[in-house]
């Protein structure tokens, strides 16, 4: 009988059904290796599943299984445009990336197409932004003052640049998501829905965008998410093990679970190995 209780007592990890996708672009901080941890600790229900700071959408497609409806946001213009375009035209996006594929070992295609400031075509800013980002040094998204992209060639000898199965399947998983161009601020979800935060860590050097995210910045996510969380919104954020991200989360409705990640890209660009980071939940 000892033996039988204590196996009931074991409380299970949630069974992830397997992904049909994967992110289509690479992503600084990117939380694939955090996937584990993040599924140890989500809450019941899932609700309507939001994402205020997508990214490469590890997270979404990791758990495309025990989602129906999800509300994707971010405040690059060009990542979501991709992610339109990777949604409603996965063909015509194929066809541009091998155009791209062709044209790549062209002496000087790289920087002409990092050059190009013109795209109209969505279809075209989404092709030139995954062909960029698949070719680019460490696939680090990073841009200038003026918000634009200046990261130099990669040193890759066959880069994968149109993954056509992966962006049929995106395209799939993509169906149950509505996206949008914008800050985290400007999100309303539900009770009963789920929002996951992986903003810009503290600390971090990489320029997302032209004006970063600074310690108001953090202070102003931390305000938004415990307002959520009086509406009866289950939050998680992932973030740095620092001093600010400990003191900014310390009270309730915030509970602080310690975690080691590995990385390959990291936030700040150069550091890899295991580093410890903050999973920080309003429930449960
Ligand atoms: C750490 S990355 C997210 C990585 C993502 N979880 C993944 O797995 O690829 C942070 C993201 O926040 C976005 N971002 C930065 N400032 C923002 C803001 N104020 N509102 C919304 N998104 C923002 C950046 O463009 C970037 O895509």
């Amino acid at each position: 009988m000892a033996d039988l209780n204590s196996i009931l007592s074991v409380t299970p990890r949630p069974y992830l059904p397997p992904a049909r996708a994967h992110p289509f672009v690479k992503w600084a901080g990117g939380k694939r290796a955090l996937i584990p941890e993040i599924a140890a600790r989500l809450p019941d229900a899932l609700g309507t599943y939001w994402e205020p700071f997508t990214g490469g959408g590890a997270v979404f497609f990791a758990l495309d299984g025990l989602t129906t409806a999800a509300r994707l946001s971010d405040i690059n213009s060009e990542l979501i445009i991709t992610y339109a375009v990777v949604r409603n035209h996965p063909e015509r996006l194929i066809d541009a990336l091998r155009v791209h594929e062709g044209q790549h070992k062209r002496s000087g295609y790289y920087v002409s197409v990092r050059k190009q400031r013109d795209a109209q075509d969505a279809v075209e800013v989404a092709a030139r932004f995954i062909y960029l980002n698949k070719t680019c040094f460490n696939g680090l998204y990073r841009v200038n003052k003026s918000g634009q992209f200046n990261v130099p060639k990669g040193r890759y000898k066959n880069p994968k640049i149109c993954d056509a199965d992966n962006i049929q399947n995106a395209s799939e998983v993509l169906r149950k998501a509505r996206l949008r161009y914008g800050g985290f601020d400007e999100i309303d979800p539900n009770g009963g829905d789920f929002v996951y935060c992986d903003p810009p860590y503290d600390g971090a050097s990489v320029a997302y965008a032209p004006h970063g995210f600074d310690d108001d910045d953090q202070q102003a996510l931390r305000d938004a998410a415990a307002r959520w969380a009086r509406q009866g919104v289950n939050v998680m954020l992932s973030n740095a093990d620092t001093p600010l991200i400990r003191s900014l989360y310390r009270r309730a409705p915030f509970t602080l679970h310690e975690v080691q990640a590995p990385r390959s890209i990291s936030c700040d660009g150069n550091g890899r190995g295991k580093v410890g980071e903050l999973i920080i939940t309003t429930y449960g």
